[in-house]
């Protein structure tokens, strides 16, 4: 069994995200090629060009952590009808110093949940253009707008809805399909 590496980053800094228990469903919920870390992004600065000549040492973690894995995936909410700025500042990281794009070539999923009715379908649509850009391959399809009911994901990431379990457990079949079609 070949196996790969997916860290995935969180974009919401709340300490109750619904996103991050969608992410421990993930985790939870896996199969047994894709082995999933966290890529935290609570500690960076905001991002300025004057780090360019001397990034911060939580900077260059992320960065590395980035280049450690095969494949990354983004849980995200959805603000604003865009992603949280939290979340953008470190993409922005990722990417600089100029010449020096983490992302580039790297198999990227993206995923969200809101209690909206959309699932932030909007959002995502902005990632998928900032991570475009970025020139991170994106997985199309299948797509996952989650929306959120109280009780849907426990605090240990167990789903207690069989349907959307099976349908978070095909997307990251799929993922894993996609990572490895990616890496060959
Ligand atoms: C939101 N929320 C929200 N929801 C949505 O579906 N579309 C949106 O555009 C927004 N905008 C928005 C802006 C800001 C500043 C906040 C704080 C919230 C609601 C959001 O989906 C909800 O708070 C989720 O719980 C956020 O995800 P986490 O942080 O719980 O993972």
């Amino acid at each position: 069994m070949k196996s790969y590496k997916v860290g995935y980053v969180v974009g919401s800094l709340s300490s109750t995200s619904i996103n991050r228990l969608l992410a421990r469903a993930l985790v939870r919920l896996a199969p047994p090629e894709l082995v999933m870390n966290e890529i935290e992004i609570k500690h960076l600065p905001l991002y300025s060009q004057d780090f360019d000549a001397d990034y911060p040492p939580v900077a260059r973690a992320f960065k590395q952590a980035i280049a450690d894995v095969d494949a990354l995936l983004f849980v995200t909410p959805e603000y604003n009808r865009s992603i949280p700025g939290a979340l953008k500042n470190a993409i922005d990281w990722g990417t600089r110093p100029w010449g020096q794009n983490a992302f580039t070539h790297k198999p990227t999923g993206v995923i969200g949940a809101s209690p909206g009715a959309i699932g932030t379908a909007v959002a995502q649509q902005h990632l998928r253009g900032v991570l475009s850009f970025c020139n991170a391959p994106l997985m199309n399809a299948v797509e996952a707008y989650v929306q959120f009911k109280p009780g849907l994901i426990t605090a240990e990431g167990d789903v207690t809805d069989e349907g959307t379990s099976k349908f978070l457990q095909n997307y990251l079949s799929q993922l894993h399909a996609f990572i490895a079609q990616q890496t060959q």
